[in-house]
């Protein structure tokens, strides 16, 4: 038999004890061994829970326990867990976690301190849908060319709302919360963070390359407005907040943001919290991983299958998918040269000779203009809404910053990047 201990039993802990009771017949079929979970660690434990295991609000109960074989961290955050989890794999324990933070930050030192101990982290991208085991396993025989992902339910829930409806920001919020998708802190869905977190564990499986968040772009949808929607509308776009990991000779470009992207795509398609991951291999062409991203049952599915996968064989796989590393180091990108389309909202005072001074600065930072919209925002006010054709970041900023000190311009423009 095996034993399992739960540090962090909240809606997802519940479920993973559901799961292994529910579906006890088939997991120790597929395992050939029963697997129970033996205890859990709580912080506070006066509430009733109405659990059949045994609770603590210690956690050196669960890894100074000799029975307990599998750790299931689910308590969050990055210090604490990093503590916690180094203490069990040093314990001979095997890991596994949904914390994605914690690997955004850590994965490199709790590979070279797990080394042959099974640690596993499938629920840690996009919930529910197997896309480590894909990336790890399923691709291996692949170069990565790219990854494209929705791989955040609120701002998907959040946007296609505003999309389909109309909604004000701050209560469609509010109802993902309720929902129970978001983050404890929502900036980390509607900044892009949980995101990059997310990007940053498939792009070192993908490309064995090590960064951190401070190292990539990330922006949110914090800015988003209806005429953003509108726009989308009228030219075909859907907006999607992405991650996108992109592999040209040897740099590898991360970043996440919100994109334009055309609604005909398979991506754009991806609606309501559901997520969506393209990966595109050199072999394999593109596949495509749909399916639920948050929420108790969906995540839980992922931990219990990494917790059966370890009862199956006891063995760990080089945790972020290379047994030695690659030839040619990947280099990060700097953002700086990366290229797109763009759009921009630029907010001005309606007067004449505005749109001309605008195009002048366009032309001097050799941005090219592909489509223009005009919208009055108020009684003296308007949006040029104008997407462009290809260009470079830095000369895209370059002429945000220009635009931005024009005394006829109300505030800094918003700039979305068109996939
Ligand atoms: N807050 C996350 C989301 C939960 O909205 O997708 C899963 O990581």
């Amino acid at each position: 038999m095996i034993k399992v201990g739960i540090i962090g039993v909240g809606t997802v802990g519940k479920s993973v004890i559901n799961i292994l009771k529910d579906n006890a017949d088939i997991i120790s079929a597929r395992a050939g061994v029963d697997i129970v979970v033996k205890s859990g660690v709580v912080k506070n434990l006066s509430k009733d829970r109405g659990l059949e295991i045994i609770l603590s609000d210690n956690v050196d109960d669960i890894l100074d326990d000799s029975e307990i074989d599998i750790v299931v961290e689910l308590m969050g955050g990055v210090d604490e867990a990093f503590l916690v989890v180094k203490k069990a794999l040093r314990s001979g324990k095997a890991v596994v976690t949904a914390n994605k933070a914690l690997l955004a930050y850590h994965r490199y030192e709790l590979q070279d301190i797990a080394q042959d101990m099974a640690f596993e982290y499938e629920a840690s991208v996009a919930g529910g849908i197997p896309i480590i085991n894909a990336l790890r396993d399923g691709l291996s025989a692949n170069h990565i060319k790219s990854i494209m992902g929705i791989m955040n339910g609120t701002c998907n829930y959040m946007l296609t709302k505003m999309m389909n409806e109309d909604v004000e920001y701050d209560a469609i919020l509010k109802e993902a919360q309720e929902l129970g998708y978001a983050e404890a802190d929502p900036t980390f869905d509607v900044g892009g963070f949980d995101t990059a977190h997310k990007l940053l564990i498939l792009a070192s499986i993908a490309y064995g390359i090590d960064a951190k968040p401070e190292d990539i772009l990330i922006e949110g949808i914090q800015n988003i407005s209806a005429d953003d929607i509108a726009f989308a509308k009228e030219f075909g776009y859907a907006i999607k907040l992405l991650g996108i990991a992109r592999k040209t000779n040897n740099e590898v470009e991360l970043r996440v943001h919100a994109c334009l992207i055309s609604k005909d795509e398979m991506i754009a398609k991806i609606d309501g919290v559901m997520n969506g991951i393209s990966v595109v291999g050199d072999k394999v062409g593109e596949t495509l991983y749909y399916g639920a991203g948050a929420g108790g049952d969906a995540t839980a599915s992922a931990v219990v299958a990494n917790i059966i996968d370890i009862a199956r064989s006891g063995k760990s796989k080089p945790m972020l998918g290379f047994d030695k590393p690659l030839e040619g180091e990947l280099k990060l990108k700097s953002i700086d040269t990366i290229t797109s389309k763009y759009y921009l909202r630029i907010n001005v005072s309606d007067k004449t000779g505005v749109l001309a001074k605008i195009s002048k600065i366009f032309e001097e930072n050799n941005i090219s203009i592909e489509t223009m919209l005009q919208r009055p925002a108020s009684k003296d006010s308007a949006n040029l809404l104008i997407s462009t054709h290809i260009a470079v970041e830095k000369d895209i900023q370059n002429m945000i910053e220009r635009i931005a000190e024009l005394e006829f311009v109300n505030f800094k423009p918003v700039m979305i990047r068109v996939i």
